[in-house]
């Protein structure tokens, strides 16, 4: 099916990670309709293994193609690090994912080209912010670390608690000591926890926000392709789950700064 200006843009995540890419891609494309899928059912991505989160990967983007959606983003770091490449060579819909816009941004604003990036397991196993970072740069040095319980501190509400600080502190140490001058956040729950990791790291180290930088690429995505539709009024965003909708509704409320309703259970087989 041809993509056209009136199709919503289909994003989606292992679960209520990606809302923090929704909220952005609200902001700064109001007008463009959103059909958002966790799979809630099969979250983590972030602990298992690329095979397994390639097939979850594909039928998510199965169903959202369905739904008559005009561009693909893979919100989630770990699925965007072992699917985009597949993803892209399936469907004739341009297919946006995370990791080449934080890459981008790091490149723009590090100075002395030392570059750490945080991710789950998944992510930095990969090694896909590296190659992103070096195809542009081979120059540049890169380190990285998985963060496996901001996950669950930042679903926990947790983002301020003082234990968060004395976990980001242990994580980011060795990126410090390497003296990095920029940090990619490359986890959807990452940008909630800003505040803390920038309190860890020091003013002097630019963190950059993949959700930010994903939904400046897909705005020139639809602007090159003269995708964006042409009605100035918001419409709702549509959203589904391979769950009960309960926790997505109750957590996602603080991911996406806006409370969350309408969700409908789907099956992905
Ligand atoms: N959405 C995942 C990511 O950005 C984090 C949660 C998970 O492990 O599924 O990598």
């Amino acid at each position: 099916m041809l993509a056209e200006p009136e199709h919503a843009i289909g994003v989606f995540d292992s679960g209520v990670g990606g809302l923090t890419v929704l909220r952005e891609l609200q902001r700064q494309l109001p007008y463009e309709p959103l059909v958002y899928l966790g799979d809630t059912a099969r979250v983590p991505y972030g602990t298992k293994s690329p095979q397994t989160v390639l097939r979850y990967a594909q039928e998510a983007a199965r169903f959202l193609t369905a739904q008559r959606v005009k561009l693909l983003v893979v919100a989630c770091n770990t699925a965007s690090a072992v699917a985009l490449s597949t993803l892209a060579e399936t469907y004739r819909l341009p297919v946006v994912g995370v990791i080449e816009p934080g890459a981008c941004r790091a490149l723009d604003v590090s100075r002395n080209r030392r570059i750490g990036v945080i991710g789950t397991e998944g992510t930095i196993r990969s090694g896909a912010y590296e190659r992103a970072l070096k195809a542009s740069d081979p120059t540049v040095e890169v380190y990285a670390v998985s963060c496996p319980l901001f996950v669950p501190l930042a679903e926990e509400g947790w983002m301020n608690h003082p234990s968060a600080e004395m976990i980001a502190a242990d994580y980011l140490a060795p990126l410090l000591n390497q003296g990095v001058d920029t940090l990619v956040l490359g986890c959807t729950h990452y940008p909630l926890l800003k505040q803390t990791l920038q309190r860890v790291a020091g003013p002097d180290v630019q963190l950059i926000d993949s959700a930010e930088e994903t939904a400046k690429v897909v705005a020139g995505e639809l602007y090159s392709r003269s995708l964006q539709r042409s009605a100035a009024e918001s419409l709702p965003p549509r959203y589904f789950v391979t769950d009960i909708p309960d926790r997505f509704e109750r957590v996602g409320g603080s991911f996406l700064g806006a409370p969350l309703c309408g969700v409908t259970t789907v099956s992905l087989d």
